[in-house]
Order: structure tokens, then C-alpha cells, then sequence
């Protein structure tokens, strides 16, 4: 039987009901992306509502921590993990807590006593020496040499506010060197286990602190660390829970776990809380901002990861991870059964999206990094390659240079600001705004245009278009609605010139002569004597595109992102409308 199924039938033994683990993404409380902790979704109960399945819980949570996700790849950080806990809603307290920690880990677990140490909480200025818990251990067996106290270590609380008390927690010997007699907490052979919290107090945003209605227990154990204990790895990715994962990703990448450790646990390690974020109820995509942006960075890591060891990315190597994950998961957690598919077409997408670029922005990275890497071309491997700026981040420290990343952050604003200014329509007319994303779609604009030529046929000519920063809007002559195959072919060729990286060069030239020399125009009379007209192309595409136009636009066609033509359909006798958006790539 494994930790998880031991643990809630030893605390169902003792009169708790086992609760079903609460999503990922907390359902009710905004302030935090993801549940940290077990106790996370418990609290309103923990702060004296009526819980219904009654005093005495038991669970194994879902949790996710990303604060720290520069640690993924060392031997035990996870940035999704499982914990479990028990809890007594003012049921009953230290002495029981206690009790049924060391008889679970003694006669369930049987861990000899000689391994365990414990702390307890030392006192401060406003709560004692918790005796008590101190008295408990020693009549348990724990040698008093094995019981530290400490202070601010052995006081809980989630946040800066909140339900929180004085603490216990219980630590395993992992080494075969002989066992000190006494315990040091500094000793890093000393690993934590389990922590028991005597969950009797409030803090409040003024620092004060009072008592809750009632006494409750809140204990949290981290599945994958005791795990590794149990089996005798010192390497948490080295336990039954990783193996299956890592073996399949040397099977994938025909390298060995040895010498790859830190790509293959960042693969294990972003895959598996990609694949638990995805089957959330909360129903998160990759995306720019909060979860989603968590999510995505995950994702393009760990394809960044697979690239480097190797593995061709473009395969379905992150289905076949992501499948065993689902395999090995479901039987615990139902909302993986339910959204198998959503999970496996998520990671899939934003591999494609990420894969068109990711090529192309190494290259540009490769140019860059010979010096420190300032805010502008931070941003512009984010704007343009989709280079999430941890990402950069991290290719900078491989490289030994830096990232200026308030000047990321600064470009980032300015992008942002823009956007909003130009999408609440402050600047109304022609190219509403002048943003980087309207100068795209202005670009994409022409590509579009001259598409259509080759796609529906050589007579079509752009009657109008409208941008916005979040979509384009194109007219043209055109006497019938555009078959599927003609707007796929024009939506491809517009791809292919944006993956073609085709230069964009702008000159002047006489009116008469640019008509003569083919540039396209709306119309004629709206032009000025001399004019400036815009090409798109390069040696081996030619020219694909040439208009008469003000600009702005982008300086290369690789800077659009990727062309979806939204919708087609009439606007007026003889004239078609294509809405289309450029998505980030
Ligand atoms: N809340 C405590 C912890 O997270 C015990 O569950 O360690």
C-alpha cells in the first residue's frame, strides 16, 4: 500500500472523515494563485465555520508552490506536491496530535524511534515554552537530546494573517552515518517530515494577536519527501512516485538520468503540475497574466529542457509524459479522468505556439548574449519569441551574463499602457494608437492583401481595414463568400511570409512611378506627389508585397506572431470583410 492510502486509512481508524483534495486553484480566495498548503481550503473551518463532514478531517491535498521554481532541479524542490494532513476541528488537541503522529510513524510506517527527532516551540514574548508538547514526545520515547526548541521555527501561519499557532515538527535521520545523539536542526542529515500545528490562534494585519473560538489540530506531511525516505533515496526523483516519469523521458531522449539530472527533474517536475493546472476545474490556459502565465512558463521550460537533451520537440514526447502522469494520477484524482483531453490538447498547443519561435528566438539569443542583455531586447525576445522573461533569465545565467529586468519590466508597462490607451479608443482613425501590436497588424495588413491576390484571385483589392491591438479588420473587392480553401490558403501564405522572416523596406519615389512599378494602392487621389511605399520580401521569396502606404510597420515579418483568420463575411455589394487576429506565438 503506498503513503497516501496508509495515511487516510490510519486516520479513518481514528474517527476522521477522509475530504475530498480542493482544486488547485483556490475556488474563493483571490489572493493567492495556487493552494500552498493543506490547510489552505480548510481555513474558513479552521476560523470556526461549521465544516460538514463534522470535527476530525483527513485528506492528501493538492498543492502548488512556484516561488521558487530556480530550485526545480535539485534533489527535493517540487513545484506541485501532494501533502497530507489531519485536522481537528475543536475536537481534540495536543496530546491526541501527537500521539497518533508517532504511532503512525512507529507502527505504520515503522520508522525506529532512533531515527526521529522533533521540535518544539521554544516561547516568545507573548505565548510560553510549549511543555506540554515537549512533556508528550518525552513520555512517547523521544530522548530529550532529540527535542529542540525553537522559536520562530515552530510558529505556523500561512501568510501574514490568519490562523496560526505554535508548532511541532518531526524529522527523519537520512544517513548512514551514525546518529548524533543530539539533535542539531542546523544538521542537514535532519530532514523534516511532518509538521503538527496547535492551530489556536488569529493574527490580524495589526500584529495582534487573539484566540480562535476553538483549539484546532492542522498537520501537513509531504508525500513525495516521505516517499523518498521510505524507499532509501536520497534523490526525491530517484522514489517509485518520479521513476516510472524519469525513465520514460531517458527512454525518449535515449540519455541516461545521470548526467542529465537537472533537465530531466525540470521536465518530471514542470510536466506533471502543467498536467494538474490544466485538469483543474478552474479550466486555466497558458496566457500572459496570473495562473495562465505560471502554466506557460512551465510548459515552455520544460520544451526549452526537452531541447537540450536533445529530444525532438516537435514529436509527441509531451503527450507520452503527460499520458503516463494521467495514467499514474488518476485513480486519485477524478478531474483527470474527466479532462484527460483538455490536459493532452493544452500542452500540445502551447508546445506548437511555442515551438514556431522558440528556434528562431535561441538564435537571436545566441546574437545578443556576447554582453548583458538590457530591457529592450529582453522584452523583444518575450514580444516576439514568446521568451517568457525567466526564461531569458535563465539562457542569460547558462551564458554567464546578466538581464536587466526592470528594464523588462519598464518595456513591459509601456507596451501594456499603450495597449490600453489604444483599445479604450483614445486615438480614433487610421492606425488607432501606433502600438507595436497595431504596426504588426498593419504589416500583416499588406500580407494579407497581396495573400488573397495569389488565394482568390489577382483582381482582389483592399477596400478598407480597421486595427485595433486586438485584431484587424480587412475589406476587398470580392464577388462571392470565400471558400474554406481559399481562407486557409490565405491564412498559409500569410504564414509562410511571417516564418520566412521577409525584410520589410520602405522607399520614396515619384507617385507615377511606384503605380508603374506595381505598388498597390486604395486610392490614387488620396496620395501626395511623392510617396513612400512599402516592400515585403527577400531574395529567395522576391517580392511578395508592395503599397503605397504612410506606416508604420514592423522592420520583418518574423515579428508578427501567428496570422488566425477569426471570420469572413460580407460587407457590402462586392466587398468581403476578414477579421483576423495575430496570436502571441
Ligand atoms: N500548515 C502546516 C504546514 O503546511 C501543517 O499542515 O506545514
Amino acid at each position: 500500500m503506498n503513503l497516501k492510502d496508509l495515511y487516510i486509512n490510519f486516520f479513518v481508524s481514528k474517527g476522521h472523515k477522509q475530504i475530498p483534495s480542493a482544486p488547485v486553484v483556490p475556488e474563493n480566495d483571490p489572493s493567492v494563485l495556487f493552494n500552498t498548503a493543506g490547510m489552505q481550503p480548510l481555513i474558513p473551518y479552521l476560523m470556526g465555520q461549521k465544516h460538514p463532514y463534522g470535527t476530525r478531517l483527513t485528506d492528501y491535498q493538492k498543492c502548488i508552490r512556484t516561488n521558487d521554481l530556480d530550485n526545480i532541479g535539485d534533489t527535493y524542490h517540487h513545484t506541485f506536491f501532494e501533502m497530507l494532513g489531519n485536522w481537528s476541528l475543536g475536537d481534540y488537541f495536543k496530546e491526541e496530535a501527537i500521539e497518533w503522529s508517532f504511532e503512525f510513524l512507529t507502527k505504520v510506517l515503522n520508522i525506529p524511534v532512533e531515527r526521529l527527532a522533533v521540535t518544539v516551540f521554544a516561547g516568545n514574548d507573548l505565548l510560553p515554552f510549549d511543555e506540554e508538547a515537549y512533556n508528550k514526545w518525552l513520555s512517547l520515547g523521544i530522548p530529550k537530546e532529540r527535542i529542540a526548541r525553537t522559536s520562530e521555527d515552530n510558529f505556523w501561519i500561512a501568510g501574514e494573517t490568519g490562523p496560526c499557532g505554535p508548532d511541532s515538527e518531526m524529522f527523519y535521520f537520512r544517513s548512514d552515518d551514525e546518529i548524533p545523539e543530539v539533535f542539531d536542526t542546523e544538521d542537514e542529515r535532519w530532514v523534516e517530515i511532518w509538521n503538527d500545528v496547535f492551530m489556536q490562534f488569529e493574527k490580524h494585519a495589526d500584529g495582534s494577536v487573539t484566540e480562535l473560538p476553538s483549539k484546532n489540530i492542522d498537520t501537513g506531511m509531504g508525500v513525495e519527501r516521505t516517499t523518498a525516505i521510505l524507499e532509501g533515496k536520497r534523490d526525491n526523483y530517484e522514489s517509485s512516485i518520479w521513476s516510472p516519469i524519469i525513465s520514460l523521458i531517458e527512454e525518449i531522449s535515449g540519455k541516461e538520468y545521470k548526467g542529465n539530472e537537472k533537465s530531466m527533474r525540470i521536465i518530471a517536475d514542470h510536466l506533471r503540475t502543467s498536467v494538474f493546472i490544466l485538469a483543474d476545474p478552474a479550466g486555466i490556459k497558458p496566457s500572459n497574466t496570473d495562473q495562465g502565465y505560471i502554466l506557460r512558463r512551465l510548459i515552455r521550460r520544460a520544451i526549452r529542457h526537452a531541447k537540450n537533451l536533445g529530444i525532438d520537440i516537435n514529436s509527441d514526447w509531451e503527450q507520452r509524459i503527460a499520458t503516463k502522469l494521467l495514467d499514474m494520477y488518476s485513480t486519485y484524482y477524478k478531474e483527470l479522468v474527466d479532462n484527460r483531453n483538455v490536459v493532452l490538447e493544452g500542452l500540445n498547443n502551447e508546445k506548437v505556439k511555442f515551438n514556431r519561435t522558440l528556434e528562431k528566438g535561441l538564435r537571436e539569443f545566441n546574437k545578443v548574449c556576447d554582453k548583458d542583455i538590457d530591457g529592450v531586447t529582453a522584452f523583444h525576445l518575450f514580444d516576439t519569441y514568446g521568451f517568457p522573461i525567466e526564461l531569458t533569465e535563465e539562457l542569460a545565467k547558462e551564458a554567464g551574463v546578466k538581464v536587466d529586468v526592470e528594464g523588462y519590466k519598464a518595456k513591459f508597462k509601456e507596451h501594456q499602457e499603450l495597449s490600453r490607451t489604444a483599445s479604450a479608443g483614445k486615438f480614433k482613425g487610421g492606425l488607432a494608437g501606433n502600438s507595436e501590436i497595431e504596426t504588426r497588424y498593419h504589416t500583416a495588413t499588406h500580407l494579407l492583401n497581396a495573400a488573397l491576390k495569389i488565394a482568390v484571385n489577382k483582381d482582389v483589392h483592399q477596400k478598407g481595414s480597421n486595427i485595433t491591438d486586438e485584431r484587424m479588420r480587412f475589406d476587398f473587392s470580392c464577388d462571392h463568400k470565400l471558400s474554406d480553401e481559399e481562407k486557409k490558403k490565405a491564412e498559409d501564405l500569410v504564414n509562410e511570409w511571417i516564418e520566412a522572416g521577409l525584410d520589410v523596406t520602405v522607399e520614396s519615389m515619384n507617385k507615377e512611378d511606384a503605380i508603374k512599378s506595381g505598388a498597390e494602392c486604395m486610392f490614387i487621389e488620396k496620395y501626395p506627389d511623392v510617396v513612400t511605399v512599402y516592400s515585403i520580401g527577400n531574395s529567395k521569396y522576391g517580392v511578395v508585397s508592395k503599397e503605397l502606404c504612410g506606416g508604420p510597420h514592423v522592420k520583418n515579418t518574423s515579428e508578427l506572431g501567428h496570422f488566425v483568420i477569426k471570420k469572413e463575411e460580407a460587407s457590402s455589394a462586392g466587398v468581403r470583410r476578414i477579421k483576423a487576429v495575430l496570436e502571441e506565438k
